[in-house]
């Protein structure tokens, strides 16, 4: 093995994306962005009105999407069949089933198998729920991210917000807590910190301090 991966884990809005992207950016790596590629099989199936009990139904969905990581400047769009959904994945209706979705085994080892193809030979931070567990179980460094609910709420809302999506602190603070419960309790690969990860509480430090603390830590084991 030659290339380096470092995977990062946490709950919902932890900020997992945030460090992930400036990681990358300061290493030259490639940014992963796995959630988005969960994101994007719930639009999809939410568009096609797929019965998410119906295993069927959900089998044959899969084999009919496709989806893209295409560069654009200096952002990463992500493509559904295609079109770019990067907007519309992040929509609250889209939040609302997301977990319900990632909890449907066929669709995790679609993905998984999806995502360990992206991480082969390259240079990778990767990002989500089950990447230094499941993933990428031998990453090169591993990152687990928490903050306090509350603050983490309230970043989310404030970046619903600004992107002119209307929601309440309340609903945020209901699915934040909605998808951590059933991230951390489904069966497939739930969410959980792999015992050799540096655990990260950004309850109270900057985007700044978080990189500097990984930087250091890459640094010294690079
Ligand atoms: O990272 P983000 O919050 O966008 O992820 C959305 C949802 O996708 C999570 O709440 C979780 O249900 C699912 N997910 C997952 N495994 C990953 C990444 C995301 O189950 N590796």
């Amino acid at each position: 093995k030659t290339n380096f991966v470092i995977a990062i884990d946490g709950f919902s809005s932890c900020g997992k994306s945030t460090v992930a992207k400036a990681l990358a950016k300061e290493l030259n790596f490639v940014f992963i962005d796995s959630g988005a590629m969960y994101r994007a099989v719930t639009l999809y199936f939410l568009r096609k009105n797929i019965d998410f009990s119906n295993l069927k139904e959900v089998d044959s969905a899969l084999s009919k999407i496709q989806i893209d990581f295409v560069p654009n400047g200096s952002n990463t769009e992500i493509h559904l069949n295609g079109t770019d959904v990067s907007a519309e994945i992040r929509q609250m209706y889209v939040s609302e089933q997301v977990s319900e979705v990632a909890a449907i085994k066929a669709v995790r080892v679609a993905m998984v198998a999806q995502q360990q193809l992206l991480g082969a030979r390259r240079n990778i931070v990767m990002d989500g729920r089950d990447i230094g567990t499941t993933v990428f179980p031998d990453a090169d460094l591993k990152l687990f991210m928490t903050a306090d609910p509350e603050i983490r709420a309230q970043r989310r809302f404030i970046e619903l917000q600004a992107k002119g999506e209307h929601t309440t602190m309340e609903e945020v603070r209901a699915n934040l807590s909605h998808r951590d419960l059933i991230d951390s309790t489904r069966e497939e690969s739930p969410l959980r910190q792999a015992d050799d990860a540096l655990v990260i509480d950004n309850s109270n430090l900057s985007q700044e301090e978080q990189l500097n603390l990984v930087i250091a830590k890459y640094q010294a084991i690079k």
